[in-house]
């Protein structure tokens, strides 16, 4: 069945027989019997919360990605919170962000009372566009945030160049994009700031998490005081117990548990990687012949993580919208998503004059077609080949 067109099937939702009887959904954590394991032995010893585990994870994951220093957060919106910190987002700065994004790579430059300036994607891959960076930067940019949508890295030289020129900073969300290489350099060390998250549907989790990477000391300095309340231990071995707080910080900490199962989950990145990249590669064999729709445009240059698989409609060749697209595809069982609606179409984020002003046609393009289909390392070559069969399926009944 995989990638012939079989119009005859009748389609779940007008009453047919679904490809599956249960929902894949579009990600899954992975968790294997080690992974217990180190939780367990985290739970029968003395430290739950910051204790040795918390540094031998960070050791272990800056090694991973090769900076020097990881810092662990409690989340990944509490990493890019750190990160807005760190580059001294601050009320009347501003902070350029891609529109095409989950609300946290903008909401932590409201956190810091500072402006996101919302900024268009290429229609192409859905990565910031250069272009929008350099024509939105003002003498009141202090980071250049960008996003490695569904994993594949953003123009990185051309931020770290337009950032450098502004007196900025760049912070790159590798939400997505743990493991993955920009010209030949491991994602983390590429940017100024890289925060990671490790929610379960992301390459590693610790159920809750986040990371931040930077090769500077004093940006590591000023992240880990955030995380914990802005406290600075004294170095003065004679008053080891002193500390003293000039900025401000919160509480997030990652906990021993959780960097234990972190640790943990990182020995198997690279097999986990490979999965995905393998699933990819069947996915888009199997859909590759198939009218109404299109992958987003990889530079042949980098690695791609694939966190998400992401297919654009192309809606003149198809009879019905996206919305009727999801409907069909999720009653045939595949668990399809949207990542994401664009922050300047959210209300929350309209209203704000640096916002308003702008214009967004290529994330506009992309958020009428974009579709997630299902991609993590635990599918089977079935689930994959399931996912082929529902789409051709799907649009058999519905291409013109
Ligand atoms: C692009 C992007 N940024 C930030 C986040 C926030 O991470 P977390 O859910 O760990 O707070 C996510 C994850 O959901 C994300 O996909």
């Amino acid at each position: 069945v995989i990638g012939r067109a079989a119009p005859e099937e009748r389609l779940a939702v007008e009453g047919g027989r679904p490809v599956r009887e249960t929902l894949l959904p579009y990600g899954h954590q992975s968790i294997s019997e080690e992974d217990i394991a180190a939780v367990a032995n985290v739970l029968r010893s003395d430290w739950l919360t910051t204790g040795p585990e918390v540094e031998r994870f960070e050791r272990a994951f800056a090694d991973y990605v090769g900076a020097e220093f990881a810092v662990a957060f409690s989340s990944g919106t509490a990493a890019l919170h750190g990160a807005c910190h760190a580059a001294g987002i601050a009320p009347l700065t501003e902070a350029i962000v891609p529109t095409l994004t989950f609300c946290a790579s903008a909401n932590c430059v409201l956190y810091q009372g500072g402006a996101p300036v919302l900024v268009d994607v290429n229609r192409d891959s859905g990565l910031i566009s250069a272009s929008a960076i350099e024509h939105a930067i003002s003498e009141r940019t202090r980071a250049i945030i960008v996003v490695d949508y569904t994993g594949q890295p953003a123009d990185l030289d051309a931020a770290r160049s337009l950032a450098e020129n502004a007196g900025a900073l760049v912070i790159e969300d590798a939400s997505h994009s743990l493991g993955a290489v920009y010209k030949g350099r491991k994602i983390g060390t590429v940017a100024d700031l890289t925060t990671f998250s490790l929610h379960p549907v992301k390459h590693i989790t610790s159920g809750e998490g986040g990371v931040v990477t930077t090769t500077r000391p004093e940006l590591a300095e000023r992240l880990r005081a955030f995380r914990n309340h802005g406290i600075q231990r004294s170095p003065d071995p004679q008053t080891p117990w002193s500390y003293s707080i000039s900025d401000l910080g919160f509480n997030y900490r990652l906990t021993d548990i959780g960097c234990a199962l972190a640790a943990s989950q990182l020995r198997r990145l690279d097999e986990r990687l490979a999965r995905r990249k393998q699933l990819a590669v069947r996915l888009e064999r199997g859909l590759a012949a198939l009218p109404g729709l299109r992958f987003l445009e990889r530079a042949a240059e980098n690695e791609h993580a694939w966190h998400l698989f992401v297919v654009a409609l192309a809606l003149d060749e198809l009879t019905v919208d996206r919305p009727a697209m999801i409907r069909a595809l999720r009653e045939e069982g595949i668990g399809v998503n949207v990542h994401y609606i664009p922050l300047h179409l959210q209300p929350l984020y309209r209203t704000l004059p640096s916002v308003g002003r702008g214009e967004f046609p290529n994330a506009d393009w992309l958020h009428d077609r974009i579709v997630t289909l299902p991609l993590f390392d635990g599918m089977s070559d079935g689930d994959a080949d399931d996912v082929v069969h529902a789409v051709t399926k799907v649009i058999a009944n519905y291409s013109l």
